[in-house]
């Protein structure tokens, strides 16, 4: 079985590669711009040409598995976990920056096996950063060992968030309200690199001590909470207890005490769940 999924793997790393080039390619071209559910919900051709690589090969290699995929579930697939093996695809995180050239994207590739993350493959293809992580075995990127920082007061910190494409000026307040709350602890600084996936890894690099965001989707963050947790770094929900990969909230941080002391502080307010009906899901 392990040789299985070192195999997959192997392939993730192969085919992020690829797309990472894709991604490179079309910033000296033509992107194609649409917007999705609203005008600052941006995706491109490319999100999905990427998406469509990803799946294609690997359906050929690994016909048995499922997918889980931003693109594709916007074109109506279900996002459901069960315990089949699972990849869990962000083909471009960052389409923002991507469309205006700010130079942090990423393909983001997770593996679950039993509703449990097997493996994360995060290329930040711009910087050419191959950030990997296979469960119990370390993580790495462009194959040198990661390690969070050993910082343990919040108020020696960096600490990342986002804002997110709601512009609901309820839930602008709301974000507006924690991070206003971060910031007065005091911290170091709070940073956002406009990519879920970059600054997880930043965590896991020991670059910032913590990341959270409420309203990101599990292909935001499956593939990096595997190099988090391989770095060292731990994953709660915003109710303190462990992460919950379709809850659509995230806390990722060097140590348990910055991460409880980040629940203690925020308001945990909910977004509609990756796996609610979809009906209820928009
Ligand atoms: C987005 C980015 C952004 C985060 C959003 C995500 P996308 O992903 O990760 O940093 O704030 O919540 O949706 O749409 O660029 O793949
Ligand atoms: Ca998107
Ligand atoms: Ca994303
Ligand atoms: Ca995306």
């Amino acid at each position: 079985m392990t040789d299985v999924w070192q195999e997959a793997m192997d392939h993730a790393v192969t085919v992020a590669r690829k797309a990472g080039e894709i991604v490179r390619d079309a910033l000296e071209n033509d992107m194609k711009i649409m917007c999705k559910s609203s005008s600052v919900d941006l995706v491109t051709k490319t999100d999905q040409k990427v998406e469509q690589l990803i799946i294609a090969s690997v359906k050929e290699k690994f016909p048995n598995h499922g997918f889980i995929g931003e693109e594709s579930v916007a074109a109506g697939q279900p996002c459901i976990l069960n315990d089949n093996p699972t990849w869990i695809v962000d083909p471009v995180d960052g389409t923002t920056n991507f469309v205006h050239g700010y130079p942090f994207v990423a393909v983001c590739i997770g593996f679950a096996v039993n509703k449990t993350l097997e493996f994360g493959v995060v290329y930040s293809c711009i910087e050419d950063k191959m950030y990997t992580a296979r469960r119990g075995k370390g993580a790495f990127c462009n194959g040198e060992p990661l390690q969070v920082s050993d910082q343990k007061e919040i108020n020696q910190s960096i600490i990342a968030t986002e804002f997110g494409s709601n512009r609901d000026p309820e839930v602008v307040d709301k974000i507006f309200s924690n991070m206003r709350k971060i910031l007065c602890l005091p911290v170091h600084g709070i940073r956002g690199a406009g990519s879920a996936a970059i600054n997880m890894c930043l965590v896991a690099a020991g670059s910032v001590e913590a990341y959270y965001e409420i309203g990101i989707h599990c292909w935001d963050f499956a593939a990096a909470a595997v190099i988090v947790e391989e770095a060292g770094g731990v994953l709660l929900d915003f109710e303190g207890g462990p992460m919950d990969l379709m809850s659509r909230r995230i806390i990722a941080a060097n140590n348990k005490s910055i991460a409880e002391r980040i629940v203690k502080e925020l308001e945990a307010y909910p977004a509609v769940r990756d796996d609610a009906p979809l009906d209820t899901n928009p």
